[in-house]
């Protein structure tokens, strides 16, 4: 390989570390991702000239059917959809990595005992391995996500040892096929096996633990390609996937920990139990403002902190929001944003909406961070926010959310809670906090409430 092509694959690999780095904040999180951007051309390009190309033309084909698939999902698909469209993404880098051993195994079949010995084969098979369960996997995940196949687990008598037996006899046909290259029948078979344990391995997972499943299954993919460097022997690939790989495995440890699961709960937790979504209603009284009080307590307030929730995805009241905090700021309010890191449904997801409305990142606050500040504070504004603030946590140990860190909104001098209902978020479980009272509901859609608000805000200076 030309020396050049190794300082841009040298180059390549310092942006995929960047990338990752930067993304860590949403100051920087633009930037990371522009790394992250050339940092891939540089490896496509570094790769087209390191390699003699016979036939374009696939590569071609393969470049323009993948931009005009990917430019309209990524330009349309709504942010409620982003964790299917991640799940999407993983089934297709896993498929691609699995299909390049398959070729590389089938190509080197000739020369078996030169090019298909030890090291070689063997992560030729941990990336096909990993590679097609990853492809199923992610498919079901998608397919639960997006409600096409049922959100609960599905699961059937001795599920595990069924699992754990087909695993082990695919296992063995790796080791067959470790020490007996040439053996090609069994090829397929484990190919075949792969695919199905994808399959078995997330029906019996709830759609709610699939935001884990997919940051797992990325870590899969991420391996299947570093496995993919070694057979290859491509030290860019190699670094690529092991960051990805570990990057992913990282991201789903921290989701467990801000759920307060563990990783074998996420994935065998729900073998054997139905997940109940609409947990029966307590009969409770609950006080409801309206906009106008809402801006009246808002307007006599000296710090609020609000606090975003899945609901402000759903209603898409970011741009609402920013003008509500406008106003505020310019009445001399102090207003800041607590965020919870599982708000939402994906990692970072009131991040990316709230910079999508050009808030300012210094009033994003975590939640470690501001819980010390609730006590302090005139008023909590909780919008479509529900199992992050649900004090049931602390206290219920009967709770499926007990032990889950939660935003300390109870102990605000003031709570709003802005939500069309007194339905349950994705937990099932009612909320203790919308009972307490120094709690006032206002029920409506997240960016219609705002905006009457905001609309009252200017009224009532007026007056
Ligand atoms: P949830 O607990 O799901 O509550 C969202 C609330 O938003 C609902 O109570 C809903 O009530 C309200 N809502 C929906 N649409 C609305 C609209 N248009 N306007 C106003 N309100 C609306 O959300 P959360 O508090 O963000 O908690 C996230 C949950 O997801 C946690 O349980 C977490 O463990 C789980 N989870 C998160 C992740 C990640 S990585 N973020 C991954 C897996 C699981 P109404 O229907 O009454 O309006």
């Amino acid at each position: 390989m030309p020396t050049f092509v190794q300082y841009l694959y040298i180059l390549a690999a310092g942006l995929f570390i960047l990338s990752l780095k930067w993304m860590n904040s949403p100051a920087s999180a633009r930037r990371g991702v522009f790394a992250g951007e050339i940092g891939m051309l540089l490896a496509i390009v570094g790769t087209f000239l390191a390699f003699d190309v016979h036939n374009w033309s696939w590569i071609v084909a393969a470049f323009v059917i993948g931009t005009a698939v990917g430019i309209p999902i990524a330009y349309m698909m709504p942010m409620t959809a982003v964790p299917q469209r991640t799940a999407l993404s993983h089934a297709c880098g896993a498929l691609a990595a699995a299909l390049v051993g398959t070729a590389e195994f089938y190509q080197r079949q000739p020369t078996a005992s030169k090019d298909l010995h030890g090291f070689i084969i063997v992560a030729l098979v941990i990336e096909t391995l990993l590679g097609y369960l990853t492809f199923t996997g992610s498919l079901m995940a998608m397919g639960k996500l997006q409600e096409i196949l049922p959100q609960r687990p599905i699961t059937y008598r001795n599920q595990n040892t069924v699992n754990f037996v087909l695993f082990a006899i695919a296992l063995g046909l790796a080791v067959r096929l470790v020490l007996v290259p040439t053996d090609t029948w069994i090829f397929p078979v484990f190919a075949a096996l792969s695919l199905l344990f994808g399959v078995l391995l997330i029906i019996p997972i709830g759609g709610a633990d699939m935001p884990t499943v997919i940051a797992i299954l990325n870590s899969y993919a991420g391996l299947s390609a570093c496995a993919m460097g070694f057979a290859l022997n491509s030290r860019l690939l190699i670094v690529a996937g092991a960051l990805d790989g570990s990057s992913g495995l990282i991201l789903s440890i921290i989701m467990c920990k801000a759920m307060n699961r563990s990783f074998t709960n996420v994935l065998f937790g729900a073998f054997g139990q139905i997940q109940t979504s609409s947990a029966k209603q307590e009969q409770r009284n609950v006080r409801s403002a309206s906009p106008e009080e809402a801006a009246q307590i808002l307007e006599a307030a000296t710090s609020v902190i609000i606090v975003p929730g899945y609901g402000l995805a759903v209603a898409q009241a970011q741009h609402k929001i920013r003008e509500l905090f406008d106003n505020l700021t310019r009445r001399g309010v102090d207003v800041k944003f607590g965020i919870h890191p599982v708000a939402g449904r994906m990692p970072g997801h009131m991040n990316v909406l709230l910079a999508e409305a050009d808030i300012p990142y210094d009033r994003l606050v975590e939640m470690d961070e501001i819980n010390g500040e609730f006590p302090q504070c005139d008023v909590a504004l909780v919008i479509g926010a529900n199992d992050v603030t649900n004090p049931k946590a602390r206290t219920d140990k009967g709770s499926p959310i007990y032990g889950m860190p939660i935003l300390d909104v109870d102990r605000a001098h003031t709570v709003m809670v802005i939500k069309r209902s007194m339905s349950p978020g994705f937990a099932g479980i009612d909320n203790d906090l919308y009972y307490m009272d120094k709690t006032l509901m206002l029920f409506g859609d997240a960016k219609g409430f705002v905006s009457e608000i905001v609309k009252e805000l200017p009224a009532r200076m007026a007056a």
